[in-house]
C-alpha cells in the first residue's frame, strides 16, 4: 500500500486529513469535518481552538480507519504535513495547554480601532499603513496577526496574566495543532514555518527571522514567539492517537499549499483560490517583489531550512463565497451554494441592465485596502430581480479577481495569460466561464481538487525523500477560455471600477 504521506488540511470553514499515494495526487483515504465560527458582535469572527484540535483527530481516526479497511496500516505512512487557514491568531497557556481566548480569524475586524493607534505611532503623522512594508512585506491591516495579538494584550487581563508569567504561547493555526500533535504540555513543539511566520507582522521578509524593530512596534514580547522552521523538514514525531511516531515533516500555510499543489513552482505561475474569500499567488522565485499597486509580498515556501525561500506577490480578496453565504443566509435568494449557478444563468434570459455588487462588507482588502468601504449594489431598476443579484456576486468575485491581476501584471510587467484555480467555488462552471470573460485570461482547473492538502504533502514527503519537488507534476486541467470581446470586457470593468469608488467613499 504505501509509502503514502498524509495531509492535515484545516481551512477556515473545516478540517481535513488525506491520504495520498507518496509522489503522486492519487487519495488513498479521507475524512472532512465542518467547523463553526462565532460572531459574538458585528465584525468579530472567532473560533474555538480546541474545536479545531478536535476536529483534525477526529479527521484523522476515521481517515486511518478507512486505511486499515482497504487493507493498509498506520505503517504505511512515512510522514504528516500541515496546511491551514493563515493569520488566525491563537494564545494558549504554556502549562495547562489551555487556550486564553479563542483564535481571532483572520475576517475578523474588530481590531479596526487598534490599527488606528497603530498609524498614530508612525514617524511624520503621516499614518502610512505601508510603513512597515519594507520590513515585513504586509500593510497595517486587521487582517494580519500582530495587529490581533496587540488586541488581546491590551484587551483581555488573562493573556496579560499569562505573559507575566511566563506562561503565555502565541501561534497562528499551524503552531497550535503542531504544539498539541507533538506533546503539548509534555514538550510539544512551540514552532511555525516561514509562509505562516510571513503573515504575522513580526517576521523580516528578508532575513526570515523575528524581527525586533517589529517586534518593538507592535510591543509583542520575543517569549510568546514560536521557533521558525521551513517549510520541508522533519520537524519531530506525532505524539497522540493512531499518529504516534510518525514524522510531522512539512508546514505551509494554506494559499501558499495551494500553489504548490496546482504545480505553480516556476516563476511567472499564478493561482487563484476561491474559498471564503479570493487568494491569488504569484510565484515571483527567488526574488522578493515589493509592490507599487496594492499587493503583499509573501513568503511563498522555502524547500529545506538551508534552502533559498521562494516569494510570491498575493492579492486576497477577503469575500467571495462568503457573498453567497450572505445570499443564502441574510437574503434568502439561495437555498445552497449549488442553486447559484442556475439562478445566475437565469438573469441572461431576464435582462434589466447591468448591476454591480461590490461585496465590501467589512471594508476591501487587495489592492484597495481600505478598512472603511462598506457593499454597494448599484444599477438597480425596477426590473431588477433576486437573480441578477446573484450574478451581480458571481460578476463581483470576478473582477475583484481582475483587480489583482491588474495590479498583478503592473508590478511584474508582464501580462498573466494562464489563472491556475481551485477552491469550493468552481464548481460553478458559470463563474469559471465569467471569469475567463471578465479578466481576459485562459482559467484551468485541475481535475484533481485537492490542491491545497497536496501541496502540504507535497513539502512532507520532500523532508522524507519521497517527493520530487524538482519537476512539476503533469495534472490534467480543464480549461475555459475567454468568449466576450475586449471591448465590452473592459467597458463593464470600467463600470466595476465606479461601483469600487462608491463603495470606497461611503465613510465620509
Ligand atoms: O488568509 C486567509 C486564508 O488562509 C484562509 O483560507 O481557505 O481557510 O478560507 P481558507
Amino acid at each position: 500500500m504505501g509509502p503514502l504521506i498524509g495531509a492535515i488540511d484545516e481551512g477556515t470553514s473545516s478540517a481535513r486529513f488525506i491520504l495520498f499515494k507518496g509522489g503522486t495526487t492519487d487519495v488513498v483515504a479521507s475524512h472532512q469535518v465542518s467547523l463553526s465560527q462565532i460572531c459574538p458582535q458585528e465584525g468579530w469572527v472567532e473560533q474555538d481552538p480546541e474545536e479545531i484540535l478536535r476536529a483534525v483527530n477526529v479527521c484523522i481516526e476515521a481517515t486511518i480507519d478507512k486505511l486499515i479497511a482497504l487493507g493498509g496500516t498506520v505503517n504505511d505512512i512515512a510522514a504528516v504535513g500541515v496546511t491551514n487557514q493563515r493569520e488566525s491568531t491563537v494564545v494558549w497557556e504554556k502549562s495547562t495547554g489551555k487556550p486564553l481566548y479563542n483564535s481571532i480569524v483572520w475576517l475578523d475586524v474588530r481590531t479596526s480601532s487598534t490599527v488606528d493607534q497603530l498609524l498614530e505611532k508612525i514617524p511624520n503623522k503621516s499614518k502610512n499603513k505601508n510603513y512597515l512594508k519594507p520590513l515585513c512585506g504586509l500593510p497595517i491591516s486587521p487582517y494580519f496577526s500582530a495587529v490581533k495579538l496587540r488586541w488581546l494584550l491590551d484587551n483581555v487581563p488573562k493573556v496579560k496574566k499569562a505573559v507575566a508569567a511566563n506562561d503565555c504561547l502565541f501561534g497562528t493555526i499551524d503552531s497550535w495543532l503542531i504544539w498539541n500533535l507533538t506533546g503539548g504540555v509534555n514538550g510539544g513543539l512551540h514552532i511555525t514555518d516561514v509562509t505562516n511566520a510571513s503573515r504575522t507582522m513580526l517576521m523580516n521578509i528578508d532575513s526570515l527571522k523575528w524581527d525586533p524593530v517589529l517586534l518593538n512596534f507592535f510591543g509583542v514580547p520575543a517569549s510568546v514567539l514560536p521557533k521558525i522552521k521551513s517549510s520541508s523538514e522533519v520537524y519531530g514525531n506525532i505524539e497522540k492517537g493512531s499518529l504516534s511516531g510518525v514524522p510531522l515533516a512539512g508546514c505551509v500555510g494554506d494559499q501558499q499549499s495551494a500553489l504548490l499543489g496546482q504545480q505553480c513552482l516556476q516563476r511567472g505561475q499564478a493561482k487563484a483560490t476561491y474559498g471564503t474569500g479570493c487568494f491569488l499567488l504569484y510565484n515571483t522565485g527567488n526574488v522578493k517583489v515589493s509592490s507599487s499597486h496594492g499587493l503583499i509580498t509573501t513568503v511563498a515556501y522555502q524547500l529545506g531550512p538551508k534552502a533559498q525561500p521562494v516569494y510570491a506577490l498575493e492579492g486576497s480578496v477577503a469575500i467571495a463565497g462568503a457573498a453567497l453565504n450572505w445570499l443564502k443566509d441574510n437574503m434568502n435568494l439561495l437555498d445552497s451554494f449549488k442553486d447559484a449557478q442556475k439562478i445566475a444563468e437565469e438573469a441572461e434570459l431576464a435582462e434589466a441592465g447591468e448591476v454591480y455588487f461590490v461585496p465590501a462588507f467589512s471594508g476591501l482588502y487587495a489592492p484597495y485596502w481600505q478598512q472603511e468601504a462598506r457593499g454597494v449594489i448599484i444599477g438597480i431598476s425596477e426590473d431588477t430581480e433576486g437573480c441578477h443579484i446573484v450574478r451581480a456576486t458571481l460578476d463581483a468575485v470576478c473582477y475583484q479577481t481582475r483587480d489583482i491581476l491588474e495590479a498583478m501584471n503592473k508590478d511584474y510587467g508582464s501580462r498573466l495569460i494562464n489563472l491556475q484555480v481551485d477552491g469550493g467555488m468552481t464548481a460553478n462552471s458559470l463563474l469559471m466561464q465569467l471569469q475567463s470573460d471578465l479578466a481576459g485570461v485562459k482559467v484551468q482547473k485541475p481535475t484533481m481538487a485537492e490542491s491545497t492538502a497536496l501541496g502540504a504533502a507535497m513539502v512532507a514527503g520532500a523532508a522524507v525523500g519521497l517527493w520530487d519537488l524538482s519537476r512539476a507534476m503533469d495534472i490534467p486541467c480543464e480549461t475555459w477560455a475567454p468568449k466576450l470581446s475586449e471591448n465590452e470586457r473592459d467597458i463593464r470593468y470600467a463600470k466595476w471600477k465606479l461601483a469600487v469608488e462608491r463603495a470606497m467613499g461611503w465613510d465620509v
